[in-house]
């Protein structure tokens, strides 16, 4: 079984978060979206994996190098152009051969992993297993309609979708799906689609086996995704990442489940209220508050400020008694603020900016 991830816009629709970098790169629970995926890769027992890089490769090479930290012996390869997932497959034929393997979008985060998928493989040797999850705005997902296991339809994005459950963007298949690739033609928006080759496969007679997923599921598209994927991911992390390595002072007030990385200070007179993650190097200055699903980088700094439900980036500094809440901060970001903020305040703020409050 090989693996192949996605990582860096592969289609024609980019959602880049430029201002933050490439958003397979974010922290999630200081750790970048992009690892959680590796780690549910290596998890499952597979080794071999290729990331196919888009448009958007800032700091994957540099940050995975060649897979050993996560167990994995990592490929790269070039898409060249965005022209879609099954455009992404279509680029990795050779390292694939003939190998029935796992296709990831990296900015997908999944409770269970990919394991519940290889165990259904084994199971019942279908020709393909993909992963499926109930979704409140179906018209944003590939939609499929199903009557128990069988498969009514398959759609992507469709504007009047015929039930409410997606495909996630996790799925296996064996090599059966490359002939069916090769055959594909561009859609509307340009792309070899990945939804129209599940059901070219289907039509061609394979056996495809849907998948409903037990745990929590996330598409990290936009930035309130990341929000929500942080206080999952957050809240559903075993105790023992939850290290402390930093100090905490006497007479700051510690409770939940924090992890504070090495050489961290939190101040006497600071509140950290878990589950909450901050990275190395971090100050929480006397008179601040850390409340629960924040993730604080390398070097944040919280000096009399409020931070809740929010991710920090690196070197970001929160100086003066503003609340923040529901935020994404960017790197080396200063935000400074002279009187309280009668309430919180939600921000999505791009990397190095300078805002007074
Ligand atoms: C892709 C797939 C879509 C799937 C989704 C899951 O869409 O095309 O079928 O439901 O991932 O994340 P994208 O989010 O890349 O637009």
């Amino acid at each position: 079984m090989k693996g192949l991830i996605l990582a860096g816009g592969h289609g024609t629709r980019l959602r880049p978060l430029t201002f933050t970098g490439n958003k397979h790169m974010i922290p999630i629970a200081n750790e970048p979206i992009l690892y959680h995926g590796l780690r549910n890769l290596a998890e499952a027992g597979i080794r071999e994996v290729a990331i196919i890089l888009g448009p958007i490769q800032e700091g994957i090479q540099e940050g995975v190098g060649d897979g050993s930290r996560f167990g994995l012996q990592v490929t790269y390869i070039q898409q060249g152009e965005p022209k879609g997932l099954a455009h992404a497959v279509l680029c990795a034929r050779e390292f694939l051969g003939e190998d029935p393997f796992v296709m990831y979008l990296g900015d997908n985060l999944l409770q269970d992993g990919v394991l519940p998928f290889l165990r259904a493989y084994e199971r019942e040797h279908p020709d393909a297993v993909v992963g499926v999850t109930p979704v409140s705005e179906p018209s944003h997902y590939g939609i499929i309609e199903l009557e128990g296991e069988k498969i009514l339809s398959i759609e992507e994005k469709p504007a009047k979708p015929k039930s409410s459950l997606a495909l996630i963007g996790v799925y296996l298949f064996t090599a059966k799906i490359h002939p069916i690739i090769e055959k594909l033609r561009p859609s509307k928006r340009g792309e070899l689609e990945i939804t129209e080759a599940i059901w070219r496969f289907l039509e061609s007679g394979a056996r495809i086996l849907p998948l409903h997923l037990e745990g929590w599921w996330k598409d990290t598209g936009l930035p309130m995704d990341l929000l929500d994927a942080n206080e999952k991911v957050l809240g559903s992390l075993p105790a023992e990442r939850m290290r402390v390595e930093g100090v905490i002072a006497d007479g700051a007030s510690v409770h939940g489940l924090v992890a504070i990385g090495a050489g961290s200070l939190v101040e006497a007179g600071a509140t950290i209220e878990g589950p909450a993650m901050l990275g190395r190097n971090v100050r929480i200055g006397a008179g601040s508050h850390v409340g629960p699903s924040s993730t604080l980088g390398d070097g944040v700094e919280l000096s009399g400020a409020s931070v809740r439900r929010s991710i920090l980036l690196e070197g970001a500094r929160i100086v003066g008694p503003v609340r923040i809440a529901d935020s994404l901060i960017g790197r080396k970001v200063l935000l400074s603020a002279r009187h309280p903020s009668p309430e919180e305040i939600a921000l999505i703020v791009g990397d190095a900016a300078q805002i007074r409050l």
